[in-house]
């Protein structure tokens, strides 16, 4: 690539061609060698993106929001074990794939344009063939353009159910995103670069379902469920419950011994975009309601009340109801390898000049073809996803051999918190410098700033990018891969 303001329109719309046709950011595969593994699909879906019309709370019209099957946040539920074959069909106007989040799976499967698969073009299709043998709170998104599509509500709920799992009187699923919209219900840019060089750029219209508030209701005395999903792009949110007893019972849908979340720091769990809680609320036995909330902003947002209906029957319970604990592979901590990778600042200026301004038609068409950003703030380990003009892709931040255990530490030296996320894994949470985080496995960790996570897992064979969960962030450099031969 010459590239620069010397390059002309009719070159880089041929370029524009090829970078389209994903040429550019291809690995070479060498030593990747594909085993056909026999797949015999037990359920069968579609998963058809495309715009609806949605009312949002205090718009003056209905928004033209994403969705699959023109349902907003999409629920699957499947028992483990449900080998899925699940055929995307892209009704959007641009690129587009599907990223099965959390999902320990082959890698080919994995949703990442260039890197594991083609991109999807508008009309055209793929099918994903996804084991799903851990039980949780999983969910799905696009891998492309995400500020965008995500932003305009494009991820749907994956609920892997386990027979073995304790039996709760009422279960709720809460999708929790902001949404970037004016008064009549347009959409606003879904990135400034003000937002995107420090905390991302924050919807004002806070939801949950796609609306202000949900009024729920449970049997007094009973056991709720609550699957807590933050499908935000940005937003870091603090979950508390008021009103009850209530435990944390899985993390990213896999279970630990149940923390009585009073106990927690503050009394609350701080979870960034594509973090996920199960919560068990006991309700009171008197019928006063229960409030679930996000306490971070000063502005707190209460969006779930549960009202205790009826009378408490039976004896009062005691303790939590534990789910059976996650059957994932453990890393050997005697013979791991260690890495560290630091989150920064990107330090090269020069790739934040694409040539054409980024609002031309031709430089959005070229980047949109990659999934890319048009500007680079952020890397790791000194490397940045390309963005803009830089194209190419940096070198694995580290090789890696399948069945190996490895312990990261990822060191947060920028001054706002990272939501890093590593595809096609379950890690163990270590430990934090701040000492903040209980033993726990995880797909997707909050690192603070300042603030040094260890984690630790057995690597899966595959091209797996490791990557900050603002999506804001994760486009403008946050990101980079490990190959795992
Ligand atoms: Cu939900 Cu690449 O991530
Ligand atoms: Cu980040």
């Amino acid at each position: 690539m010459t590239g620069g303001a010397a390059i002309s329109r009719r070159a880089l719309l041929a370029a524009g061609a090829a970078f389209g046709a994903g040429a550019v950011l291809a690995p070479a595969r060498t030593g990747l060698a594909r085993v056909p593994v026999p797949f015999e699909p037990t359920r069968r879906l579609t998963l058809a993106a495309g715009e609806m019309a949605w009312q949002l709370p205090g718009a003056g019209a209905p928004s033209r929001v994403y969705a699959y099957d023109g349902e907003l946040f999409r629920q699957i539920r499947v028992p483990r074990g449900t080998r899925l074959e699940a055929r995307f069909a892209n009704g959007l106007s641009e690129g587009s794939t599907v990223h099965f989040h959390g999902i320990r799976m082959p890698n080919e499967f994995d949703g990442v344009p260039t890197l594991t698969q083609p991109l999807v073009e508008p009309g055209g299709g793929f099918t994903y063939r996804i084991p799903l043998d851990d039980p949780g709170t999983f969910f799905f998104h696009p891998h492309c353009d995400e500020t965008g599509q995500a932003g305009r509500g494009l991820a749907g709920v994956l609920i892997v159910e386990d027979p073995r799992d304790p039996t709760f009187d009422v279960e709720h699923v809460l999708c929790l995103k902001d949404w970037r919209i004016d008064d009549a219900g347009g959409f606003l840019p879904m990135s400034e670069p003000d937002g995107a060089a420090k905390a991302g750029t924050f919807g004002a219209t806070r939801t949950v379902n796609g609306r202000a508030h949900l009024d729920l209701s449970a049997p007094a005395g009973g056991d709720v469920r609550l699957r807590i999903l933050n499908l935000d792009s940005t937003r870091i949110m603090d979950i508390g419950v008021e009103g009850a007893e209530a435990w944390l019972i899985a993390v990213d849908g896999h279970a630990l011994p149940p923390l009585p979340m009073d106990k927690l720091p503050d009394g609350i769990w701080r979870m960034g975009p594509a973090q996920r809680i199960d919560v068990q609320v006991r309700m009171p036995r008197d019928g006063a309601p229960v409030t679930v909330s996000d306490y971070r902003a000063s502005d707190v947002f209460t969006f779930a009340t549960i009202s205790a209906e009826g009378r408490a029957r039976g004896p009062r319970r005691r303790g939590p109801l534990a789910l059976p604990p996650p059957k994932l592979p453990l890393p050997d901590l005697k013979t791991v390898e260690f890495h560290s990778f630091t989150l920064q600042q990107a330090t090269d200026a020069a790739v934040r000049d694409t040539g054409l301004s980024p609002d031309d038609p031709l430089a959005k068409a070229l980047i949109d073809s990659l999934c890319v950003g048009g500007a680079t703030y952020w890397a790791i380990a000194q490397q940045s996803w390309p963005t803009g003009e830089q194209r190419h892709l940096p070198p694995p931040l580290a090789r890696m051999e399948a069945g190996k255990s490895y312990r990261i530490e990822i060191k947060n030296e920028t001054r706002y918190p990272h939501p890093v996320h590593l595809h096609g894994h379950a890690f163990a949470v270590l430990s934090s410098s701040k000492g903040r985080l209980p033993k726990h496995f995880a797909d997707t960790v909050l690192t603070q700033p300042g603030e040094a996570v260890e984690i630790a897992f057995v690597a899966a064979p595959g091209d797996w990018v490791f990557h900050c969960h603002i999506l804001e962030h994760m486009e403008t450099g946050m990101m980079g891969w490990f190959r795992v031969i």
